[in-house]
């Protein structure tokens, strides 16, 4: 029996990355899964590499459907049919972001919203979406994906650094108001994670191995992470082993956040 046997989980922005090594890991330990993405063919991928990781003996499903998590209804949408269609909803990752570059001064309006849209407020209608179907099933998980960059300021990087700042005070808040309904509310900030394509709008395919180059050697333990790193502890975050955990932000950095990016003089 799988450590999520039974529980109906949904994994924003699932057909990819972290999300998909999510997706795959708790589908792995028994839970049916619900992925959800802007793209539907990466989602369709991304299912057919879940379902081969399972044992051959499921009596659980992956469903997928497309949402932008930028839109209230999309999303309402979404985790009705879920609950509907599984009985409710026990666990939720927030993972589905963007990340995007620019000095604060040449900063356009626009990039703020998408990057606050889809980074703060789309972990926030999920959650509020979520809720009465967590709270009617006397408790739950969330767990939401920040980063070092919500944390520490990096130059150039103004609107998702706020975005990730934002998400993990969001995800505190709740953690409070959500306790006594049994809900932990939980937070992991990666440093570098390769293997995703979250660097892809910035760098191009092409260059991002060389920004990969330039981050690994900021990670004190000596190497970049892995989605399966990410997966490991989400799936910490979410079962019983963690019932008395809620409200911390987990940095997931190889020791990235206790390092300066400057020579000490
Ligand atoms: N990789 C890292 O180094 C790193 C470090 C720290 C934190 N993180 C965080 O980890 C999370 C996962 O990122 P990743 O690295 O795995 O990158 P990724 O491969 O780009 O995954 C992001 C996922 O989010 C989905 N998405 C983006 N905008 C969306 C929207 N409006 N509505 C619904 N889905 C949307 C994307 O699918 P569609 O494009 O099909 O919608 C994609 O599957 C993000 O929150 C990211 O900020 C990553």
């Amino acid at each position: 029996m799988g450590r999520l046997t039974g529980k109906i989980t949904i994994v924003t922005g699932g057909g990819t990355g972290i999300g998909r090594a999510i997706a795959y890991r708790f589908y792995r330990e028994g839970a049916t899964v619900a992925i959800c993405g802007r793209r539907r063919n990466v989602l369709e991928t991304a299912k057919e590499e879940i379902l081969a990781g399972g044992d051959g003996n499921e009596d659980r499903t992956v469903y997928l459907d497309t949402v932008d998590v930028s839109q209230s209804e999309e999303v309402g949408r979404f985790v009705t049919t879920v609950a509907r269609a599984f009985g409710g909803v026990d666990i939720l990752v927030n993972n589905a972001g963007i990340m995007r570059f620019s000095p604060l001064v040449e900063m356009e309006e626009d990039l703020w919203s998408d990057l606050l849209e889809v980074n703060t407020l789309g972990p926030w209608r999920m959650m509020k979406a979520v809720y009465p179907h967590m709270k009617a099933r006397g408790g739950g998980a969330v767990v939401n994906l920040s980063s070092i960059a919500g944390h520490k300021s990096l130059p150039n990087v103004a609107g998702y650094c706020s975005a990730k700042a934002a998400l993990t005070m969001m995800s505190q808040v709740a953690a409070l108001e959500w306790a006594g309904d049994g809900i932990r509310v939980n937070v992991i900030a990666p440093g570098l994670v390769e293997d995703t394509e979250l660097a892809d709008p910035i760098f191009g395919k092409d260059g991002v191995p060389a920004f990969y180059e330039k981050l690994r050697s900021l990670h004190p333990l000596g190497r970049s992470g892995t989605t399966d790193d990410v997966a490991d502890l989400a799936l910490f975050l979410v079962t019983e082993q963690s019932s008395w955990i809620t409200g911390a932000m987990i940095p997931l950095d190889g020791g990235r956040h206790l390092a300066t990016n400057r020579p000490p003089v």
